[in-house]
């Protein structure tokens, strides 16, 4: 460390505390040395160790790094900050390290699955130990994107369709990667992701655009964000997309004056790596040097990647385009967080760290998270669990022994040879002598059918099929969606196949979104959804096949029947002409050359119908649960009160099983039109056979609030209260607010 640093270390007070107080007069001193090129320096995150980068950091001129992850080589760096450079302040290390480092979690999409805030904090602090300890500081996560479009690639990487889940499982993971404090051994920081509405991208296109109202962008993308800031996500990152107009990277009103200023928020900004500059092809900045001004002035504390930054700013503030106090406030912010993390103490990593071997603890936690994601879609007949002690499995399929596609997108440090696969899982489990295995496509593009006709003879020889399908993990993630969201390649005919063998076939889908099944389903005696369940994905599944444990998920995105359908999500609106079950005709019931009518004119499609294949909040258990006895404490709610609505939910079933008891608000009337449905609160329970508990959930007037023109109202009137297993199958009562 420079003897500079050493003395201002140390000026402000003799103890070593980092108490705010004493770190903001840290702060303070620092700024007061720091030249206009240092502080700039501070506002910059750049990617590798080029000698360009190298004589930089010797300089003072980078204030974090990514995508550097030898320990050694990080090592170097840090010394060159801290040591050569004038001031010797460390480097923020970076990296997207989304559902685990090196023991991989399933995707974000399947972890919301769980709906198990627990099990998501934990899975991230597996994440922060593994990262922190080769060197890394900080994460690019949870993603926070809403996300209502399953032909996006990024669902895979977000919590789903629903903003008070995302909310509450983002908070999670960063609880999970921050632990008890930033300066831990084995915490990272967060960061809240992408600010935002990226998942509003038209069409489900990556990248595209983003143009919703004001009420949209409060009532539904927002509050995840608001949630993470205020479990104290150490950073946000803006997104690449503009809202109505404004890229995010450049809008002040979102960075500043809501997240800065209503939010209080006290963390930094980076941007997401070229969305600074990429102000310019969207038409928003001139320049290089007008990005630089727009993205500073915004609020977006460091630019990743590229060098509007370095190369403007100095001329931007010299000139008085961009105040002192705005690249002041900036750098503050990054030496805050660096601060927090300990980095003036130690910001090297362990070069003796090695993940040749992953903790058991930890491949603990990523088998009871995938067992936890799994979906039951369809078990008809209770063809599952089959019998440990006696069925013959024909196991076929692109997916059924792929360790590197089971781990999923966005899995840049995990490693294909730490996997444990379907197919190897089960032989463990069964022995390999009632485990037949045929692959039958290569990968899961492939239609080369080659190899059915052997897959359907080693069907034959056995009790029942289980074929292991989906989608390779670069068909999701960013910059992979998809138009067309059925199983690629010759998948959908192999599963047609195998069932001409007369056999009951079970299906496991392994992929990063809903796929679009009608065509399949018919084919299916049973269908359980695995999205990328991550290194112990294997183990998870076969306990769930074979009955060593019961499926719990429920799902966090509707499922479309038909790639068309999209966007489909359960908190639409009702539209003056709600989509009616008895009032439609399918297209292939209209007579033909029948007359214009306006019969069946409601919001639905001729071809599709308008309702999901599978619902939100939708998965079966090896059990039955039954709700009755709804009540509710009051059916007035004032201004100043809560009632209790409560349920009886009873194990009906001979094993035990978890459920997640999920409740719904609808407000009849609003000054705007509101969801049909919203999920406001849920409690996963476990109820051993013919047990049955009271659920009860409070109710009040913030759970009933919507923005409005500015400001959160709940308004006078009638609201559903709804409880029940998934968003079809509720029970509910009404209440009414008065103020
Ligand atoms: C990517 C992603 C962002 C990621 C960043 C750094 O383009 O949009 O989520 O964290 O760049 O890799």
């Amino acid at each position: 460390m420079s003897v500079l640093m050493v003395a201002i270390l140390f000026s402000c007070s003799e103890n070593k505390s980092t108490s705010a107080d004493t770190v903001e007069e840290k702060i303070d001193s620092l700024l007061s040395v720091m030249t206009l090129e240092e502080k700039i320096g501070q506002t910059w995150q750049v990617s590798g160790t080029s000698p360009e980068i190298v004589q930089a950091i010797r300089n003072g001129g980078v204030g974090s790094l990514l995508n550097v992850t030898d320990p050694a080589e990080l090592n170097a760096m840090q010394r060159l900050a801290t040591e050569e450079s004038r001031l010797g302040i460390p480097l923020i290390i970076g990296r997207d390290v989304i559902h685990g480092f090196k023991t991989i979690m399933p995707i974000p999409l399947g972890q919301a699955a769980s709906w198990d805030e627990k099990m998501v904090e934990a899975g991230a602090a597996v994440a922060a130990a593994e990262a922190r300890s080769t060197g890394i500081h900080w994460t690019f996560a949870p993603m926070l994107d809403v996300s209502r479009d399953a032909r996006w690639g990024r669902i895979a990487e977000s919590l789903g369709e629903d903003t008070y889940l995302t909310g509450v499982l983002g908070a999670a993971m960063v609880r999970g990667f921050q632990g008890e404090s930033l300066s831990s051994p084995t915490s990272l920081a967060a960061c809240a992701k992408h600010f935002a509405a990226y998942g509003a991208a038209e069409g489900g296109r990556d990248y595209n655009t983003v143009d919703i109202s004001d009420a949209t962008l409060h009532n539904v993308y927002l509050p995840p964000f608001k949630a993470s800031a205020d479990a104290g996500a150490a950073t946000f990152m803006v997104s690449f997309n503009e809202i109505s107009g404004i890229p995010s990277s450049g809008n002040r009103e979102l960075v500043t004056d809501i997240l800065k200023q209503q939010w209080a928020w006290d963390g930094f900004v980076v941007s997401d790596w070229a969305s600074v500059m990429e102000m310019i092809p969207h038409g928003y900045a001139e320049d290089a040097a007008h990005a630089a001004e727009l993205a500073m002035n915004a609020g977006v504390d460091m630019e990743m990647q590229t060098t509007a930054y370095p190369v403007h700013l100095k001329e931007l503030i010299e000139q008085g385009i961009v105040p002192m106090e705005q690249l002041d406030d900036a750098v503050r912010r990054v030496l805050r967080i660096k601060f927090a993390l300990g980095l003036f103490e130690d910001p090297y990593a362990d070069e003796q760290v090695n993940f040749d071997t992953l903790p058991a603890a930890h491949l603990e936690v990523a088998r009871e998270m995938a067992t936890a994601s799994l979906v039951l879609l369809k078990n008809e007949a209770n063809i599952l669990p089959l019998n440990v002690q006696s069925t013959r499995v024909a196991v076929i399929g692109p997916m059924a022994d792929d360790g590197y596609e089971q781990l999923g997108t966005w899995v840049f440090d995990g490693e294909e040879r730490h996997s444990v696969t379907p197919l190897t899982a089960l032989r463990e489990l069964v022995g390999n002598d009632r485990i037949l295995y045929e692959k039958a496509l290569a990968y899961t593009r492939d239609t080369d059918r080659s190899s059915f006709a052997k897959a359907k003879r080693i069907v034959l020889q056995a009790d029942a099929a289980v074929i292991f399908v989906g989608e390779e993990s670069i068909l999701s993630g960013e910059a992979h969606s998809r138009a067309d969201i059925t199983l690629p390649g010759a998948q959908a005919e192999l599963i047609r196949e195998i069932k001409s063998a007369g056999k009951p076939v079970v299906v496991v889908v392994m992929a990063g979104r809903p796929l679009a099944l009608k065509e399949i389903e018919p084919w299916c005696d049973a269908i359980l959804y695995a999205w990328h369940p991550g290194t112990m994905g294997g183990p998870a599944i076969a306990d769930v096949l074979f009955g060593e444990s019961v499926p719990s998920g429920k799902l966090p995105v509707s499922f479309p029947a038909m790639s068309g359908q999209t966007p489909l999500y359960y908190n639409h609106k009702r539209t003056g002409r709600p989509a009616d079950p008895g009032n439609f005709t399918y297209m292939e019931d209209i007579p033909v050359r029948a007359f214009q009518t306006s019969l069946g004119n409601t919001s639905h499609y001729i071809d599709a119908g308008y309702a999901p294949l599978y619902p939100f909040g939708f998965g079966l258990s090896y059990t039955t649960f039954e709700y009755n006895a709804l009540t509710c404490s009051d059916s007035l709610l004032t201004a100043d009160g809560t009632l209790q609505v409560a349920v009886k939910v009873k194990n009906t079933g001979q094993v035990a099983g978890q459920e997640v008891v999920q409740l719904y608000v609808h407000d009849r009337v609003g000054s705007l039109t509101r969801p049909v449905k919203e999920l406001k609160a849920y409690r996963k329970i476990l109820l051993q056979p013919g047990e049955e508990q009271e659920v009860s959930f409070g109710i009040s007037p913030e759970m009933l609030a919507y923005w409005y023109n500015g400001e959160w109202i709940t308004e006078p009137g009638e609201f559903e209260i709804f409880i029940g297993t998934n968003i079809d199958n509720v029970l509910g009562c009404t209440i009414r607010f008065t103020e």
